[in-house]
């Protein structure tokens, strides 16, 4: 146990998982449980479950489970302890400080946050020094051609050419060299043991959260060599790379109807100096589901401004994709330029004006793919134009609605020469092939989770099928109904179970039960990966849809586990090799 029971229990009396899940789901009432199209994985018919009776939820989709901590794990990109405080601060319970929740002491986000603070000052000033700054001016002023008033809106500093500046400007501050390290802003050295400065003759790009707090840092190399020309903060307590988008604290106050994606900083720096303040980047990685959330908080329409190169044209498409699954109205740039491989360059070298009509004339993803098949095909040639009209009507069928699909239809129609009906004809077959695909691959997951292969979260399931599938009947029943909870902690031990995760989840809970005379999925989720937690879920949802829910069926599948475990013990495993061998000879 992490957190103490009844902060735990108080957390979740207030945070209702139906209210919880309805803040991100759009939930439909199924008799005493609710439905809802799953936000873990991409569906068209609801097969997430809430139940208010065990306060807990399940996709039959996806196998994505727990509570409504678990919930906010997964929906947030927050690790355990994160959820419970963020859960905990919305209904305004304060939790005891970190070490006293933890039992050990650990550098906290708060704390990495004033440190970064005060580190990002420490960057500026030393941008700003005559003399020690003047490599870092000289790169981002005369080079990059960076006005004093831009470089501090964003903050911008330079982290001088050396292994100690910042580390004994911190130690000055009061902070530890533990903080630094884990902070990201200094390493230990394996060979002496000593602490020294991550960023050293670099210009910094100290890197927002949404309110303006200084979360991590980017830092640029200043001469021309490619390897790690970036170095960004890794992962830390205040800051995950995957969720964050650069300049959002800045764009999301902008009030314009769109915003601009980019690849990195600079583009991002370029933009707001010419007045497109609406701009923001990921860190040079594609947009992840996450960002895409983020961003639909935020704004209803994206250009997606990337690279001119084939990569930057991958993660737009991959960009793409995450945006429109969260209901984004989505442009793709195309640069009119070959000099400009860039935003940043783009502007240097036509002007914003340039940029704004590039903008304005932005295609969405269809016309896009359009072009690029109509200029692969000539259409005079009629073999050319059924390639291209096949090619085209694949295309269609990627977009869900129903009206962009007649909407593009009639486009395509125009162009080819043929009726819209005939085109939209062939949509809807390959509309029907791909469905009756989509079935048939589901048909053999489904398969393949019941039968135990492949089984990731408890991968030896596979070697006793029965039996697990026993134990996790037990499981299921014990953690559904609280008063057959104690029953199985008196007739069962570790070693009754067969799989190792079996044995974990009932040590973990019948040693909770013992030591605090009650049980709830939140106290032992810290013992847990959140994959696992979901199949406790998976084990409790089961049971939902059973009537048998008592005493009389949890005697007899204990009964049943110990006749399984028997078999195998005795025909075990010696005799399955025996077999193996005598097939070989
Ligand atoms: P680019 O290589 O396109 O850099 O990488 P850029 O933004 O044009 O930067 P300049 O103009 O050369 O200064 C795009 C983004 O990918 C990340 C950075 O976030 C960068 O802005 N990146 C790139 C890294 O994290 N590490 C690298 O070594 C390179
Ligand atoms: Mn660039």
């Amino acid at each position: 146990m992490i957190i103490s029971p009844e902060i735990i229990e108080d957390i979740k009396f207030r945070n209702n998982i139906e209210t919880v899940i309805s803040s991100y789901v759009n939930l439909k009432r199924a008799g005493s449980n609710f439905n809802g199209l799953c936000p873990f994985h991409s569906e068209k018919t609801p097969s997430f479950t809430v139940f208010p009776a065990t306060q807990s939820f399940y996709c039959f989709g996806c196998g994505a489970g727990g509570d409504a901590i678990t919930f906010t794990m997964r929906m947030e990109n927050l690790d355990y302890l994160s959820a419970v405080k963020l859960l905990a601060s919305r209904s305004g319970i304060s939790l005891p400080e970190d070490s006293n929740i933890t039992g050990k002491k650990e550098v906290g986000r708060q704390r990495i946050i004033d440190m970064n603070k005060d580190a990002a000052r420490f960057f500026h000033s030393m941008l700003l020094d005559e003399k020690i700054g003047e490599p870092g001016r000289e790169y981002i002023i005369d080079k990059r051609g960076l006005s004093m008033p831009i470089i501090k809106h964003f903050g911008i500093g330079y982290a001088p050419n050396s292994f100690a500046s910042l580390h004994d400007h911190l130690k000055k501050l009061g902070y530890s060299d533990e903080e630094m390290i884990t902070g990201f802003l200094c390493a230990r050295s394996k060979k002496n043991n000593s602490v020294f400065d991550l960023f050293r003759d670099r210009v910094i790009f100290p890197i927002f959260d949404i309110t303006g707090n200084v979360i991590a840092f980017g830092g640029r190399r200043l001469d021309g060599i490619k390897e790690l020309k970036y170095l960004h903060t890794n992962d830390t307590p205040a800051f995950k790379k995957s969720k964050n988008l650069y300049a959002l604290n800045f764009a999301k106050n902008h009030g314009s109807d769109s915003m601009i994606l980019c690849e990195g900083y600079m583009d991002v720096i370029a933009l707001h100096a010419s007045g497109f303040e609406n701009a923001v980047a990921t860190l040079g990685t594609a947009i992840t589901p996450e960002q895409a959330r983020v961003f639909s908080r935020y704004t209803k329409k994206v250009i997606i401004s990337y690279d001119n190169d084939e990569a930057g044209q991958r993660a737009a498409d991959k960009a793409f994709r995450n945006l429109q699954d969260v209901g984004i109205d989505v442009r793709i740039l195309k640069s009119d330029s070959t000099e400009a491989k860039d935003p940043d360059e783009y502007i240097k070298k036509h002007g914003k004006d340039r940029f704004l009509k590039l903008l304005n004339s932005s295609k969405s993803k269809f016309e896009f793919e359009m072009d690029r098949i109509l200029l692969a095909h000539n259409i005079n040639i009629m073999d050319e134009r059924v390639k291209a009209s096949k090619e085209l009507c694949n295309a269609i069928a990627g977009y869900p609605a129903q009206v962009e699909r007649e909407l593009y239809a009639r486009k395509v129609s125009k162009l080819l020469e043929v009726p819209p009906e005939s085109i939209l004809k062939d949509v809807d077959s390959i509309l029907n092939k791909r469905r009756k695909q989509e079935k048939s691959n589901e048909k053999t997951e489904i398969f393949r989770q019941s039968s135990g292969i492949g089984d990731r979260v408890n991968p030896e399931s596979s070697l006793n099928i029965k039996a697990n599938k026993i134990e996790e009947s037990i499981l299921g029943l014990m953690l559904y109904k609280p008063e057959l909870l104690k029953i199985g902690i008196d007739h069962l031990t570790v070693d009754d179970f067969v799989t190792s995760l079996c044995k974990r989840i009932f040590d973990s809970v019948s040693s909770t039960f013992k030591e605090c005379g009650k049980y709830d999925i939140g106290y032992i989720q810290g013992d847990f990966t959140i994959d696992e937690i979901s199949r406790i879920a998976k084990m409790v949802a089961s049971r939902e849809l059973l009537t048998n829910n008592n005493e009389d069926e949890l005697m007899r599948l204990i009964n049943s586990l110990s006749n399984e475990k028997n078999k195998n013990d005795i025909a075990g495993y010696d005799n399955i090799l025996d077999i193996i061998k005598n097939k070989k000879s």
